[in-house]
């Protein structure tokens, strides 16, 4: 007998069902890729009825994918909506959770446990689906995804995968990291290794530095309090930002699955140099700690850059530089490969002209699509030179709107077993191992000392200064910073 489908969210009262699960499980009913028999169920401790749970997500849908919402296929949807009221640290909730889904379910049923609540319950929940019996798999198949942070130290990111293991197997664990879900994330992969002409100038030989920029329009809003015990580093670091360059870095994996692409990505990880502390820029924006939450005295850093190496062939003598940061000029994230320069000129240009690098741009949003520099004659100059872009933008080749939200995707790998966009234990393991020594310097060592920066500028000057320090500037698209 065909199992039906259950996904069962934790925290389904909270931001991220609203803003994100919702809205992308809406979004693939609406177009026909969730199993025609889905359930979902959520668990939260408001005293909702089915009725209050689904008004409630019909206004989040509204509100935050407005393109996605269609009145007349919400009802259809709604009807697949239920709630299950529980706390999320009492082992009876779990029984009657068990009992609810047992009476909801055509036996045998596939169950996938979407965590969205706050990291702290993380190992309660498991163990709690463990003692209710809801992770045993008989004739269907139970998995559990987590939302970042997966842990906030290498010590706790291990101790939480032990803790779920003695519960779920590791196949069965599927580790979010959202910019994975992006198109343009997964693009990297495709620009890569369905073309020809990158490939072999992807490395030592032809380029000289790498550039990742994840910027940041909003400040910390209402979740400083997390924010404040996080920082930069933990929040966009360890994961997001880490996933992307090794995406960018790693070796061509034989296949496409999962097992083949998370082992090339923990083999980059593995070549990364640890970094020095004086190759960290850490920076905070003024105001900040007047946010609520935030510590009067707060050292944590909304803003930091890194310069990173990875020793292998590929890579010996590349620098990667990395920043990111919140309440900056704008939101944009990309990512810049900065070829060598021509090793000698015949060119008579003026003084004060410098031939450009070539750059390849990966514009991972907005505004999606890929960009690569080059240098052009002047038309009726002599011999002058300037820089011109040739661009390829996801909105002009697919046309508008054409990029579904990375949770799409996500949720859909996940219910389909396909673990390859999910972060695995041996990777988050590796990137706390570059991190937490970053943020235990800072923290011990004061070194660099905190830099502040004006809220709405693209960051702190020291971040400037150290790209200078070794000759180079800050590349982007379109020239800001
Ligand atoms: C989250 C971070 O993981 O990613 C947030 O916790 C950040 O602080 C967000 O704002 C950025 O995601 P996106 O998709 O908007 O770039």
């Amino acid at each position: 007998m065909k199992a039906t489908n259950t996904i069962v969210i934790f925290g389904a009262s909270g931001d991220l069902t609203q803003r994100k699960l919702i809205p992308a499980l809406f979004s693939l009913y609406r177009k026909g890729r969730l199993p025609s028999d889905v359930r979902i169920v959520g668990f939260a401790r408001r005293p909702y009825t089915h009725e209050d749970f689904r008004n409630q997500l019909r206004e989040g849908v509204k509100q935050f994918a407005a393109n996605v919402f269609d009145s007349a296929l919400w009802g259809n949807f709604a009807n697949r909506l239920w709630y299950a009221k529980g706390d999320l640290g009492t082992p009876s909730d779990f029984e009657n959770l068990r009992i609810f889904l047992e009476k909801l379910e055509d036996e045998p049923a596939n169950r996938l446990y979407y965590l969205a609540t706050s990291p702290d319950f993380y190992g309660t929940i498991v163990k709690n689906l463990g003692a209710a019996g809801l992770a045993s798999e008989e004739e269907s198949w139970r998995r559990i995804v987590i939302e970042k942070p997966f842990g906030h130290d290498v010590e706790s990111a291990l101790a939480l995968t032990d803790e779920i293991q003695t519960v779920f197997e590791e196949r069965q664990i599927y580790r979010i990291d959202h910019y994975l879900g992006k198109e343009t994330a997964q693009n990297i992969l495709f620009f890569r290794f369905a073309n020809t002409i990158f490939e072999p100038i992807w490395n030592r030989n032809y380029i000289d530095n790498v550039q990742i920029t994840v910027t940041e329009s909003v400040d910390v809003g209402h979740r400083a309090g997390y924010y404040d015990q996080s920082g930069v580093l933990r929040d966009m670091f360890q994961n997001h930002i880490l996933q992307l360059l090794a995406l960018v870095a790693m070796e061509p994996p034989a296949s496409f699955n999962a097992d083949a692409v998370r082992n090339e990505k923990v083999k980059v990880l593995s070549a990364m140099r640890p970094i020095d502390l004086k190759d960290t820029v850490r920076a905070q924006y003024k105001g900040y700690r007047k946010a609520e939450g935030v510590a009067p005295d707060s050292q944590t850093p909304t803003y930091a850059a890194l310069k990173l190496n990875i020793d292998n062939w590929r890579w010996k003598g590349v620098p990667f530089y990395l920043r990111s940061g919140k309440a900056l000029a704008g939101k944009n994230s990309e990512i810049n490969i900065e070829f060598h320069s021509p090793p000698h000129v015949m060119f008579n240009l003026a003084p004060s002209k410098k031939l450009m690098p070539n750059i390849l741009s990966l514009k991972i949003q907005p505004d999606e699509g890929i960009h690569l520099k080059f240098e052009t004659k002047v038309p009726d100059s002599l011999q002058d030179t300037r820089s011109v872009d040739m661009e390829f933008h996801y909105s002009n080749s697919f046309g508008d709107k054409i990029l579904p939200d990375a949770y799409e995707r996500l949720i859909l790998d996940a219910i389909n077993g396909d673990a390859s966009l999910f972060t695995r234990s041996d990777e988050i393991e590796k990137a706390w191992r570059l991190i937490d020594p970053i943020i235990r310097g800072w923290e011990t060592q004061n070194t660099p000392a905190l830099a502040m920066y004006e809220p709405g500028t693209w960051g702190p000057i020291e971040a400037d200064q150290f790209l200078a320090h070794d000759g180079r500037m800050w590349r982007s698209v379109g020239d800001h910073h």
